[in-house]
Formats: C-alpha cells, sequence, structure tokens
C-alpha cells in the first residue's frame, strides 16, 4: 500500500504518489489503470479533455462493483476535471455528471477547474469535435461566462455532493488571489506542472501560504527532453539502483506535495510506484534542487496554438 499520503484543507487524507491518465491511448489506458491500482496505486488522475474516461470507468466498474470487490472505491482517490468549454453553472454540473457517468463513480473525490480558462463552446461528452480546440479561427473565449460563473458551478457539484473536493488547475498565483476573493467554497487544490527542472517554488510558496494542496504533473518530463535525460538524476538513480524516472518522482514527493506520473508500461507503473519508498540524503536533495531552469514541458502553444505559459 502506497506509505506517503497528504491532508488537504478539508481534513481529506489520500496517497501522495498517483497515478495519470493523459495520452494513455485507447485500449491501453484501461490496462494501465488497472495495473497501477494492482501494482497499489490508490490515486488516479482523470479528466474530460483526455477522452478516455468511459474505458477508465469499466476498469473502475470492474475492480470496485459486486458485493465483493478487488478493491474499495473508498480507498481510492479519483480525480477529474472540467474542461474550458464548461462556463457555466449548469454547464459544469452537466460536465461532472457526464465524468460521473463515464467513470461509472457515484462521486469523485476532487474535481478541477482544468485551466484558468473558459470557451465559447459547448457540447459533452467532450470529443475531438466538443473540446473547442478544432475552429478554423483558432480559439474562441467566451463573452459570456467568466471564471467566476465557472467557479459556482464548481460549488454546486460540491453542494450536490458529486464531489468531495473542489480546486483548480494551471492557475497562477494572481488567479488564485482572484479566485479567493469570490470563492464560497476556498479550492483545496491546484494542480500544476513541476519537475526537477521547473520546481515551481515561489507558487508552490503561496499555495502553501493560501491552505491550497499542490499536485505536481508532468514529473518525468511528459515525454519531452527534460528530467529523465539529466546527468546528475541518472548518477543518483546509479547510486540508488533505480531508474532515473524513480529518482524523478522521489525529489517530487520530498517536496510534500503529490504528484502524478503516467505510464502504459507494466515495469515502469511498478518501478514508479515503489518511489515512494525512496529516500534522497541531504546531498541528493541540493544537486536536485540546482537543476532548477524553468523548464515547460507542458506548453499549451503546442496543444492550443495559444501561448499560455507566457
Ligand atoms: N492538469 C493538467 O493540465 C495536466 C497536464 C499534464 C498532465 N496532467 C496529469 O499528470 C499526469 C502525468 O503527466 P504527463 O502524462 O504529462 O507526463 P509524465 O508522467 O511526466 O510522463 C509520461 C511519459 O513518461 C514515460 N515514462 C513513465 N514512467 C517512466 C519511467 N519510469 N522511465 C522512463 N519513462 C517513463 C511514459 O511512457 P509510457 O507510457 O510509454 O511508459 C510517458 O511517455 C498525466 O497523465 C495527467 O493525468 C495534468
Amino acid at each position: 500500500m502506497p506509505a506517503k499520503m497528504v491532508k488537504l484543507a478539508t481534513g481529506a487524507t489520500f496517497a501522495a504518489n498517483g497515478f495519470g491518465t493523459w495520452k494513455a491511448e485507447p485500449g491501453q489506458v484501461g490496462a494501465s489503470v488497472k495495473a497501477a491500482l494492482e501494482v497499489g496505486y490508490r490515486h488516479i488522475d482523470c479528466a474530460a479533455i483526455y477522452t478516455n474516461e468511459a474505458e477508465v470507468g469499466t476498469v473502475f466498474n470492474e475492480l470496485f462493483g459486486g458485493d465483493d470487490p478487488t478493491i474499495r472505491r473508498e480507498d481510492v482517490w479519483i480525480t477529474s476535471k472540467a474542461w474550458n468549454t464548461c462556463g457555466s453553472k449548469k454547464e459544469v454540473v452537466a460536465a461532472c455528471r457526464q465524468s460521473l457517468a463515464d467513470l461509472q463513480l457515484d462521486y469523485l473525490d476532487e474535481y478541477l477547474v482544468h485551466f484558468p480558462a473558459v470557451w465559447d463552446h459547448e457540447g459533452l461528452p467532450i470529443t475531438d469535435a466538443t473540446s473547442g480546440l478544432e475552429g478554423a479561427d483558432g480559439l474562441a473565449w467566451s463573452k459570456k461566462y467568466t471564471l467566476q460563473n465557472k467557479w459556482e458551478g464548481m460549488e454546486e457539484c460540491h453542494r450536490l455532493g458529486l464531489t468531495k473536493t473542489i480546486g483548480v488547475s494551471n492557475y497562477s498565483a494572481l488567479q488564485l488571489m482572484d479566485l479567493l476573493s469570490y470563492a464560497k467554497v476556498p479550492p483545496a487544490v491546484n494542480q500544476i506542472e513541476g519537475h526537477i527542472n521547473n520546481q515551481r517554488k515561489e507558487l508552490r510558496a503561496v499555495c502553501d501560504a493560501n491552505n491550497i494542496h499542490v499536485t505536481l504533473y508532468s514529473v518525468l518530463g511528459s515525454g519531452k527532453e527534460g528530467p529523465l535525460q539529466d546527468p546528475t538524476v541518472a548518477s543518483i538513480a546509479t547510486a540508488h539502483g533505480v531508474s532515473a524516472g524513480a529518482i524523478c518522482l522521489a525529489w517530487a514527493l520530498s517536496t510534500g506535495c503529490s504528484v502524478l506520473a503516467k505510464s502504459v508500461t507494466p515495469s515502469r507503473i511498478e518501478e514508479n510506484f515503489k518511489a515512494d519508498a525512496i529516500q534522497l540524503t541531504a546531498d541528493e536533495a541540493k544537486q536536485l534542487a540546482g537543476l532548477e531552469r524553468r523548464l515547460v514541458v507542458c506548453n499549451m502553444e503546442e496543444y492550443w496554438g495559444f501561448p499560455a505559459h507566457v
């Protein structure tokens, strides 16, 4: 079972070492989530825009369903996210219900605003055609709804018991301050990119000061050139007899954040899960701290044609 746990300001606790599902292809994502849960992962990160929640739901139903389930639903922390096309309260609630139906769940543990963006598109489920990413003239930003309207939808999901916790993803310090000025239920989590080459120290400090837990994603570099290729990581990995990926995860877990890693490869799923147990020495931690270079591997310009990180 996972050793490192994190606690939110709401009092909820869950496994720090989480499993991701983005870019896991249809036909592979279900098997990867099943392998992750069987190896011991108890924290699974999903999102409507990954367009694979229905396949993940089949696995949840297989493992959590029936009178004698293999794994108890309440032992797993499950996240989903409201995509940028849901702007009104009604749309956010409908999107949350859609994710619940696809995932074959009665409730989410965590529902996040995926990005601080509201686009002028409609339609569920989220597919390539309804994602808002297919417009010939680029992204159409909503003139009707704001992030405040969207947060009211998140609060409604919480009030209705569709999710135990609400939070955000990809929010900057300024966006968090704005949100805190109107939130009746404050965000419990901010899920952001974070790895040895982009350690997010300042934003993590702002989140800590405001009781917002941080989850780090793309800890392994999201398949891009970055943390996994670093020679310092390689030499620390050799010293521990583990892979570079395991050291990247051990660093991320040492920050007190929860972390996400995606893999469809059974041997990597197992080694990533075991990273929970690696103890870095003070000297290794110092060497890894020195690898900061503000590298953005998850640059939305690549996916949206819009430089969201500038
Ligand atoms: N909120 C957001 O906007 C947001 C954005 C990005 C990600 N996320 C979440 O965070 C999760 C993780 O981030 P990510 O998917 O961007 O990337 P990641 O976990 O940093 O990297 C995944 C890549 O690393 C490979 N890999 C996995 N374990 C490895 C290991 N031990 N050694 C070498 N390579 C390894 C995987 O390959 P194989 O699969 O082929 O093994 C895949 O190509 C996502 O799946 C998603 O759930 C959220």
